[in-house]
């Protein structure tokens, strides 16, 4: 039992599928994030289009439902999501607007105004990361705050905090993986049935797997946004995603994956980063007994470092409880050390 404990006041901005995840996770593991880290959680404000709610004390669950469910008698009238941020007391901000890659806004607004106001940031939203790494980060370290972003690369899957805290003291070589779950899934499917990409990415549209405008996940562009925060984090490049080579998914035929699998390999979009600076979103031939041959949705990425050689890590890129279960270690790790 964990005897210090510490109130953590939350607003959650963008109040979509990772928003309502955060929400969902920080109430169901309330209790246990208590007696495990000694740390208290409570979402203090919500804002999306909609408008804003707020309570001071810890919104409940029901004042939750009814903004969720568009109640209007929860809304803190005349409140933007701006003012939400600089004026209603917390600690910790996180930001789960839709990725911009053109400007990073909202999320790049959202995320300036919270760290102006003392306020601690966790953010999923990749344009953000991908357009202004440097300031954003210059920014809290002039504050005196984190900005945390393991949910933008991988949903789930560990990567940014596994190289910085368990490969500390590694010099990483390269990353190399796919990051995009969607075009895994088309891929995957194409090669399985011998089907055309168009008649696989209708079928992955209409069970939820591709969006209605796949564009920037077919052409590499959210494979190269991903890469791009990896360049940042990992490699202390300042790139931003127009750096990146990148070519998708859209051109690759069930021939193509037939004569691949033949002569023993998947082809598979690949994101490619390297210490000497390269940065290369493309379809790759893997061999089928490589690690990162994965299947369906799945995300993978290898690391390869100068003591501990090639780790992979296998996990789930996307969805909303697996998005806060990377966004609830970023806010435990600020505060549990
Ligand atoms: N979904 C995933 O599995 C996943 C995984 C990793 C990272 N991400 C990233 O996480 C972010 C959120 O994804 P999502 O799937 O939750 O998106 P989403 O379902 O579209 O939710 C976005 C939310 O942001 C709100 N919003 C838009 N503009 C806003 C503004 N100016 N002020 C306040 N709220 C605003 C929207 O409000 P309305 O509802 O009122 O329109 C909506 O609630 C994205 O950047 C995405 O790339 C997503």
């Amino acid at each position: 039992m964990v005897a210090v404990e510490k109130t953590v006041r939350l607003t959650i901005v963008g109040f979509g599928h990772v928003g309502g995840g955060v929400a969902e996770v920080v109430m169901r593991k309330h209790q246990a994030l208590k007696e495990i880290y000694g740390l208290d959680l409570r979402i203090v404000g919500i804002a999306d289009l909609k408008g804003v709610t707020i309570n001071e004390k810890g919104l409940s669950e029901p004042e939750i439902a009814k903004f969720r469910a568009g109640d209007e008698s929860v809304l803190a009238y005349g409140m933007s999501t701006e003012d939400m941020i600089k004026e209603v007391e917390h600690e910790l901000m996180v930001e789960a607007t839709p990725t911009n890659v053109v400007d990073g806004e909202p999320g790049v607004t959202h995320i300036v105004t919270a760290l102006e106001s003392g306020r601690h940031v966790v953010t999923s939203n990749k344009g953000p990361l991908a357009l202004h790494y440097r300031r954003l980060m210059e920014l809290a370290e002039r504050r005196g705050r984190e900005l945390r972003f393991e949910a933008t690369v991988g949903g789930a899957m560990p990567l940014i905090s596994m190289i910085r805290n368990n490969l500390a003291g590694n010099r990483v070589i390269s990353i190399k993986g796919i990051l995009n779950g969607t075009c895994n899934y088309i891929l995957t499917r194409m090669g399985e049935e011998n089907l055309p990409y168009e008649h696989v990415l209708r079928e992955a549209q209409e069970i939820g797997i591709a969006e209605s405008d796949p564009t920037k996940d077919v052409e590499g562009v959210d494979t190269a946004v991903k890469l791009v925060i990896l360049a940042n984090t990992v490699f202390d490049m300042d790139a931003t995603y127009r750096d990146v080579k990148v070519r998708g998914i859209t051109d690759i035929t069930p021939d193509a994956l037939k004569l691949a699998h033949d002569a023993g390999y998947a082809i598979k979009l690949i994101g490619d980063v390297d210490h000497e600076g390269r940065l290369e979103v493309a379809p790759r031939l893997v061999p089928l007994r490589d690690p990162l041959n994965v299947n369906g949705t799945l995300n993978v990425a290898t690391i390869r470092t100068d003591l501990a050689g090639d780790i992979t890590v296998i996990g789930k890129g996307a969805g909303p409880i697996e998005a806060a279960s990377a966004i609830l270690s970023d806010i435990i790790g600020i505060y549990a050390r």
